[in-house]
């Protein structure tokens, strides 16, 4: 299990230090990115994105919770160890989103919202690299994991068959379901609460690995 944690719940204030305080446990750091429409919430875009790169270099997962995932994500500075992830119900036609972000020389991700079925995304799992499965609806954090989502990823496991795709599941995961998320078929495990919610996120983001694996 690999864990990417969510700057969402992070102090603002403080992103570089937050960044730092996990890096040693961390294979990645979320990005969650809304606009306002796609999503009724607002948080960071390119600038404060990029901005964060000389701080780390941990490889970014960017999940974007907006609109026009096509015309924003040329603005992202990304080299080949990076994610962009962007979702299938956005107004952007998906080809075209997929098309631009493998142009920018990164990773391709695909996510859906909880109700919307595995089926919009199986058109496109021949090009892309990596799927996050949500088990909240995006937006907020700190919200409760929707159990339903378990099955989802056991299905979705059973949907990519041979392909190279990575499982990410983002959404009120905690030290108490961390286990459940992995044994379904999750590899990385994005956490926002669980881990800036706390006085100590290194701390907290060491228990949800152990978590992960306790018997
Ligand atoms: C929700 C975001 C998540 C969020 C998860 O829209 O996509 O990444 O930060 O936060 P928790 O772990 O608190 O549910
Ligand atoms: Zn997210």
């Amino acid at each position: 299990m690999k864990l990417s944690p969510s700057l969402l719940s992070a102090d603002f204030g403080r992103l570089a230090e937050e960044i730092r305080a996990v890096e040693p446990v961390s294979a990645y750091i979320h990005f969650d990115v809304m606009d306002g429409h796609f999503v009724p919430n607002l948080t960071f875009g390119p600038p404060v994105v990029n901005a964060l790169r000389r701080y780390t270099s941990l490889p970014f997962d960017i999940h974007l919770m907006i609109e026009h995932p096509a015309r924003y994500a040329p603005r992202f500075k990304v080299g080949p160890e990076d994610v962009i992830t962007f979702h299938v119900e956005a107004g952007d036609p998906s080809e075209e989103a997929i098309r631009v972000i493998r142009g920018l020389g990164c990773r391709v991700g695909i996510s859906l919202r909880p109700r919307t079925p595995l089926s919009a995304i199986e058109p496109y799992l021949d090009r892309v690299s990596w799927v996050l499965v949500m088990s909240v609806e995006p937006g907020f954090g700190g919200q409760k994991f929707m159990p339903e989502a378990l099955e989802r990823i056991r299905e979705l496991r059973e949907m990519i068959g041979g392909r190279e795709i990575t499982i990410a599941v983002d959404g009120g995961i905690k030290p108490g379901n961390v286990r459940a998320v992995v044994e379904a078929g999750a590899e990385v495990i994005v956490a926002g609460s669980a881990i800036f919610g706390v006085d100590d996120p290194r701390a907290a983001a060491e228990e949800l690995i152990r978590a992960a694996h306790a018997r």
